[in-house]
């Protein structure tokens, strides 16, 4: 059953100081296909995603080039805004750490937080990541052998005056919270970590820092400035108003709290599986229901790296695009990507072998070849006959059209969901499958030599270009424009709030004008470069 229950979906606010590339386009486009697809089942989503925008390397960075943080963020937050255009992702808000209105809300919590006796001004010195701008446990620095697990770059022994979050109090209330809540981080794999990690006990975090200034500053403190993460973390909440109690976004906004998923990459899961939360009970708001945490794209068996030079940045990524179209890099995203717990290797090959087994020789097949007959056998007009009750094949038990697409939709709704997605593509294209597995079982091409077995052939056809648009209406939060492109050539349109109705068994009225479509064409192989 669809609800129209608010729903917030969040990507991570990715950092100034990097370009686009294949991860942040990954990990935002699971989240667009998550708000398309409940959308289309009746729900209000917000989603959010946006520039994270503080903190010492962009500083150093903004330095380097001669120019003010500023004027860095606002030339590479332009940048992950255009992206989102160009790949017409549907985000409700972008939110930027450097806007007033977080500014001030971030400000707002941190003074609650001082008033409740969770944030207090201390002295700490311990091992520190420099890259990742981190501290970590002296029982995890002897783990990763003082060594940074990102960059492979020494710990540093470091030392501060500095606020702290007093992480160490929320142990006991974190481990109720994640006994009662054992979906509320996913993959059940990276949970385990999560918990494995919390047996070395909780250390108070800091809030501040001092040895830099591009931030936001510690309220009645100013020689202080927020620490990036804490400022970051919060953005989900101030997009939302939630900060400021009498703004009007808060009343606009607060409905969407709190989230049903922040989709992350597994390498920033501490921070909001274990901190956010533990911030969230000490200002007494709802905790997310479910931290999602993807794993990476690599290239070509490798970790992408700089100084490997195999990052699949913006450039490749629209090459992609301009070869295969960006419906195709959409389906290539969903149903390749690292969703689970181990990584997933992007290659030109795998990309090349994927696109024409699904998207050519099944999706767009079955659609070509069933608009095809139609035109051939019934002058593109679809047949006048109600196909509800006929088997979707002669196999002993097999279920009616109207039954099988009916389980299928209301499963892959349930998948798109469960934030199963690569599950409700393979569920939508289940349909494409059985219509293909119809033709070649009943041999429509055959029977229509034998003018006694047309009224067999409508059925058949019918049926077949039924299935082609449902499959095309469950397949649309994942490839819009394509799915669009055969439904219209189908003589259908969507209502994007309403899959179900869309998706039932006979949408496809007898004497509707079906025309000849062919949604992805077969593309030249790449050629493969042997490896140096
Ligand atoms: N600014 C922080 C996040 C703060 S959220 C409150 C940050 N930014 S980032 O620019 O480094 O983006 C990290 C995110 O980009 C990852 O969590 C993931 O979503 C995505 N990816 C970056 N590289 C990736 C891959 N190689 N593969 C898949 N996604 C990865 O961390």
């Amino acid at each position: 059953m669809s609800c129209s229950a608010p729903a917030y979906i969040t990507t991570p606010i990715y950092y100034v100081n990097d370009r686009p590339h294949i991860g942040h386009a990954y990990t935002t486009t699971l989240c667009d296909v998550w708000a398309r697809a409940m959308r289309f089942d009746g729900r209000d989503v917000f989603f959010l995603t946006g520039t994270d925008e503080h903190g010492a390397k962009v500083e150093k960075s903004a330095k380097e080039r001669g120019i003010t943080p500023q004027a860095l963020a606002d030339e590479n937050s332009a940048e992950f805004r255009k992206v989102l255009t160009t790949f017409g992702l549907t985000n409700n808000d972008f939110i930027r750490t450097t806007e007033p209105r977080h500014e001030e809300q971030v400000k707002l919590f941190v003074q609650r937080l001082i008033a409740s006796g969770d944030i207090y001004l201390g002295e700490f010195e311990g091992w520190y990541d420099e890259g990742q701008e981190e501290y970590v446990t002296d029982t995890r620095a002897k783990e990763l052998e003082f060594k940074s697990p990102i960059s492979g770059k020494p710990l540093v022994r470091a030392k501060e005056h500095n606020y702290y979050f007093k992480l160490s109090g929320y142990q006991a209330k974190l481990e109720a919270f994640f006994a009662a809540n054992p979906g509320f981080v996913r993959p059940a794999g990276r949970f385990n970590e999560v918990l494995g990690r919390m047996r070395d006990g909780l250390q108070d975090v800091p809030v501040t820092r001092t040895n830099f200034s591009w931030g936001i500053g510690m309220p009645g403190a100013s020689e202080h400035v927020i620490y990036v993460w804490i400022d970051a973390l919060f953005n989900y909440a101030t997009a939302l108003g939630l900060g400021d109690t009498r703004g009007a976004l808060a009343t606009e906004r607060a409905k969407y709290w709190p989230p049903q998923y922040h989709v992350i990459g597994k390498e920033i899961l501490w921070f909001h599986a274990v901190i956010w939360p533990a911030l969230l009970m000490a200002l007494e708001l709802p905790t997310p229901k479910c931290v999602y945490a993807h794993s990476f794209w690599i290239s070509n068996g490798q970790k992408m790296s700089k100084s490997l030079g195999n990052f699949i940045d913006l450039a490749t990524i629209e090459s992609y695009i301009a070869k295969y179209g960006l419906d195709a890099w959409r389906w290539y995203m969903i149903t390749q990507g690292p969703l689970g717990a181990t990584d997933a290797d992007f290659s030109p090959k795998h990309f090349h072998e994927i696109y024409t087994a699904n998207l050519v020789n099944t999706f767009a097949n079955c659609a070509s070849r069933t608009s095809a007959m139609i035109e051939k056998y019934f002058g593109g007009v679809m047949p006048d006959v109600d196909t509800a009750e006929v088997a979707i094949s002669a196999t002993e038990g097999a279920p009616t059209w109207s039954a099988f697409t009916h389980a299928a939709c209301a499963k892959t709704l349930q998948q798109y969901a469960d934030f199963e997605l690569a599950e409700a593509a393979d569920t939508a294209l289940s349909i494409v499958r059985a219509v293909d597995a119809s033709i070649n079982e009943t041999q429509p091409f055959k029977l229509a030599k034998d003018p006694a077995k047309m009224a067999e052939v409508a059925r058949i056809l019918a049926a077949c270009a039924e299935g082609v648009r449902v499959a095309a209406v469950l397949l649309t939060p994942i490839m819009p424009a394509k799915c669009a492109e055969v439904l219209a050539a189908y003589g259908s349109s969507l209502d994007l709030q309403d899959a179900r109705t869309n998706a039932r068994w006979g949408g496809l009225k007898g004497g509707t004008r079906i025309a000849k479509c062919a949604p992805f064409m077969r593309v030249e192989a790449p050629t493969v470069v042997a490896s140096a």
